[in-house]
């Protein structure tokens, strides 16, 4: 009898095909903005943050999502959700455009939704996906990251992790004194550019002793292992359960950890100034306002106001 391959094997699994988005977080460094509207449905020009995060899924071939959400987080599923009421008012005004854009929002994917009951962590707020994901290699996005749809992370991290096996995270370099938000990676080279082998990884480092300038964001394509070693997980940075901590825990098991260093654009909007920084940035771009919006913006920067 043959045995099953171990789900970290690399090249004998299927590609990961589920995607797991948390949004119960509850959004403190946007207060009061998010005391009622969850910041993951903060607008980005016209569109909530999430939608580009799920259209990002999709475009990687991720057609099944399971987001994690909490109380007062009701809007997210109500937007991902048919609104009768609303295309029959458009259908009757003629306005084929805003219909189409509230239409696709409902057809993007498939999504079902779970509740964290209390957000006690980004690792508590993946294991309760452990279900829904069973044995298979998933991709987790975080609800506030957006990567820009022109960089190609997530497909760059499915392909590594098809080729190397096991668990791959997105690293990105930042200043020094910003590393203490983020986990952070020790890390050794491979023979491709931008992917490195992770020896460990630590959850928001004191600048001073961080063992390198990597931070590890909103993108990761896991191994089913990681619900193992996060039930075994005990509440660390911020007396949160953390990925980072069942990531490292991986590790020490001799699991396979890669990171591909990411030099694209990323906007947490889950920050107020990169939030800032994103709505400008996707705004200038636009076809359709970006024109007259560059030319005020352009005005306001020589001091016009
Ligand atoms: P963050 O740490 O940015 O979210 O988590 P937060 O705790 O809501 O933020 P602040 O610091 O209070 O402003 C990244 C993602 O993980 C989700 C968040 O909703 C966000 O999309 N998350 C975080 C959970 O789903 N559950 C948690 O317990 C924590």
């Amino acid at each position: 009898m043959t045995q099953a391959a171990p789900p970290h094997t690399a090249g004998q699994q299927t590609p990961a095909r589920k995607a797991v988005i948390p949004v119960a977080g509850l959004g403190t460094r946007f207060l009061p903005a998010t005391k009622a509207v969850p910041k993951e449905l903060l607008p980005v020009v016209d569109k909530p943050a999430l939608q580009y995060i799920v259209e990002e899924a999709v475009r990687a071939g991720l057609a099944e999502l399971l987001m994690v959400t909490g109380r007062g987080k009701d809007a997210i599923a109500d937007h991902f959700d048919r609104q009768p009421e609303l295309e029959a008012a458009l259908e009757k005004k003629g306005d084929a455009a805003r219909l189409i854009a509230v239409k696709h929002a409902s057809e993007l994917a498939k999504i079902h939704f779970v509740r964290q009951g209390e957000p006690q962590g980004l690792g508590h707020a993946v294991l309760q996906a452990a279900s829904y994901v069973g044995q298979e290699t998933f991709a987790v996005l975080l609800g506030d990251d957006i990567i820009d749809s022109r960089d190609r992370l997530l497909e760059r991290m499915l392909d590594v992790q098809q080729r190397r096996g096991g668990s791959v995270v997105a690293l990105l370099e930042v200043p020094r004194q910003d590393i203490s938000k983020y986990g952070c990676a020790t890390v050794d080279r491979t023979d491709e550019d931008d992917v490195l082998a992770l020896s460990d990884v630590v959850e928001k480092p004191d600048p001073d002793s961080a063992p390198s300038t990597l931070a590890v964001i909103g993108r990761y394509v896991l191994s089913p292992t990681i619900f193992a070693a996060l039930r075994d997980t005990p509440p660390g940075s911020g007396g949160e359960i953390q990925l980072t901590d069942g990531i490292r825990a991986l590790i020490r098991a001799g699991e396979p950890v890669h990171g591909v260093v990411f030099r694209g654009r990323r906007y947490d909007t889950g920050d107020r100034v990169d939030y800032l920084k994103a709505v400008v940035r996707l705004a200038v771009e636009r076809e359709d306002i970006g024109p007259e919006f560059r030319t005020w913006l352009n005005g306001f920067v020589a001091g016009g106001g």
